[in-house]
């Protein structure tokens, strides 16, 4: 398999087993998200993704604005590079080294980890990018 498709079959489980209420967390996948999204990437894109984040003032590269996304690149969301932004797989200068513990430690899909934690990281990989789709404005 190649890695994207691993990747999204890994996200695909991992957005089940998150979502499963046969865990005990009936959580609506929206609300999860943005919970994710706020714990992950508010802090310095901002909670609309404006990039205006509280840490924002301080940092020496302007957060990216992630509601200009799919305008940016003619009208079409693309999951794949919103992803790869975020697991380390590219090269976002503003999230440090793919092995920061801010990436790594959730959404690194770490071949050699648990079948369970590469679930769960895949899985609120896959919903943070949802919750980013829904911020894009036309
Ligand atoms: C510590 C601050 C910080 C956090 C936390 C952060 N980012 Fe960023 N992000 C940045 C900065 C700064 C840039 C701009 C980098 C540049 O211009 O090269 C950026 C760029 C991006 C980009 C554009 C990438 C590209 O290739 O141009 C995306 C997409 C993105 N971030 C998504 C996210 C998501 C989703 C999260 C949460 C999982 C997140 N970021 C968390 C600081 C942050």
């Amino acid at each position: 398999m190649t890695t994207s498709l691993r990747l999204a079959a890994m996200m695909l489980l991992g957005t089940m087993l998150l979502c499963s209420p046969a865990l005990g967390e009936d959580i609506h996948s929206d609300e999860a998200g943005k919970m994710l999204y706020v714990h992950y990437c508010s802090s310095c894109h901002g909670e609309t993704g404006a990039g205006d984040g509280p840490l924002a003032p301080i940092l020496d590269l302007k957060p990216t604005n992630l509601t200009q996304l799919k305008k940016q690149a003619g009208g079409e969301f693309s999951y794949m590079s919103l992803l790869r932004s975020i697991d380390g797989t590219r090269n976002v200068r503003g999230h440090g080294k793919p092995d920061m513990p801010v990436w790594g430690e959730l959404f690194r899909s770490d071949e050699k980890a648990p079948m369970g934690e590469q679930l769960r990281g895949a899985g609120k990989l896959l919903l943070i990018t949802y919750h980013v789709e829904s911020l894009q404005e036309d």
